[in-house]
């Protein structure tokens, strides 16, 4: 209670001069009467007192509540931040091993990428030493293979097969005849007509061939070719007599290159026949000796012009070193 508050209950206590009429009282009523004046002042200032401090104690409890909840939310405002730290972390955490382990596919995919890169070369390197001791032997030249390969390739790409099948074919195509290393000179060179005891030597080519070119996925088509490509659509080809479907799609591609390049090439036994002449032959063929469906796509290849470009091309490559080239 303030000085001033004080001050207003005391002058609220009637002190003024006694009322004329009234008789006078004695100095121990006057006493008595200020006592019980006083004892009032104390009163109300004790009551207004009280007042204050319950008004200044609920006020005060109001406050502490809205502290304590303040608090409350502030505790669960850090508990909440700690929290989305944590996360934040444990994901940044995640992100960062998630980061190593495709770091680690990736260096892991390119040592296999370098790995049958260096397989790929080991095996195109064999293939160039076979052939070279292959096109030794025979009477074929280089170009020869180098013309089969292109044509191979033409035919598998305008049948729609997918680039690397492609490729594939092609470098399997020029290892067709591998297995004539094993046909002794005599019969290999003869320039007359073969007997049947000479031709089924002749036969054998296919077959060693095949067993030649090992067990390796990468001479996979290579061996099916050096098996079948003396098959016939019709099945009267060799070694085996598969016919139609039974023959792989890269043997029936080859079968068609290979004769057509041999029929229009020059060989010690024979001269090099026109390309129409070529390709009338192969028509001729389509159904007995070929796969009708590959001889349209190499028909529409020589009507477009692809087979003279390619026959120019390699023509035109004779003078780079190519295996074989010594046997022309
Ligand atoms: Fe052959
Ligand atoms: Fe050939």
């Amino acid at each position: 209670m303030s000085n001033d508050d004080t001050k207003d209950m005391v002058e609220t206590v009637d002190v003024s001069p006694r009322d004329p009429d009234v008789p006078q009282a004695s100095g121990g009523d006057v006493f008595r009467q200020l006592l019980h004046q006083a004892v009032r002042v104390a009163d109300m200032a004790n009551s207004q007192a009280m007042r204050m401090a319950l008004d200044f104690a609920k006020v005060y409890e109001r406050e502490q509540g809205v502290r304590k909840e303040f608090e409350n939310q502030l505790k669960q405002m850090t508990l909440m931040e700690k929290q989305a730290t944590r996360y934040a972390e444990d994901l940044a955490g995640m992100l960062r091993s998630e980061r190593e382990r495709r770091q680690e596919l990736e260096r892991a995919l390119e040592q296999e990428r370098i790995a049958s890169e260096e397989l790929r070369r080991t095996g195109l390197q064999g293939i160039s030493h076979l052939l070279l001791a292959a096109t030794i032997k025979d009477r074929t030249t280089g170009t020869h293979l180098q013309r089969v390969r292109r044509y191979v390739e033409a035919i598998a790409e305008r049948l729609g097969l997918p680039g690397e099948l492609v490729e594939e074919y092609g470098y399997s195509s020029v290892m067709h005849d591998v297995g004539k290393i094993h046909t002794p000179d005599h019969i290999l060179q003869s320039e007359h007509h073969l007997s049947d005891d000479e031709f089924s030597v002749i036969k054998q080519h296919c077959i060693d061939g095949e067993k030649m070119l090992g067990t390796a996925r990468f001479f996979e088509t290579a061996r099916a070719i050096a098996r079948e490509h003396h098959e016939r659509w019709d099945g009267k080809g060799y070694p085996d007599g598969k016919k139609g479907e039974e023959i792989s799609l890269a043997a029936r591609i080859v079968s068609v290159a290979d004769v057509f390049d041999a029929l229009t090439s020059k060989r010690p036994y024979k001269e090099a026949w026109s390309a129409e002449a070529g390709l009338k032959a192969i028509e001729t063929g389509a159904g007995e000796r070929f796969d009708p469906e590959i001889v349209a796509g190499f028909v529409a290849l020589a009507k477009e012009g692809v087979l003279e470009r390619i026959s120019s091309e390699v023509a035109a490559s004779e003078g780079d070193e190519q295996p074989g080239s010594s046997a022309k």
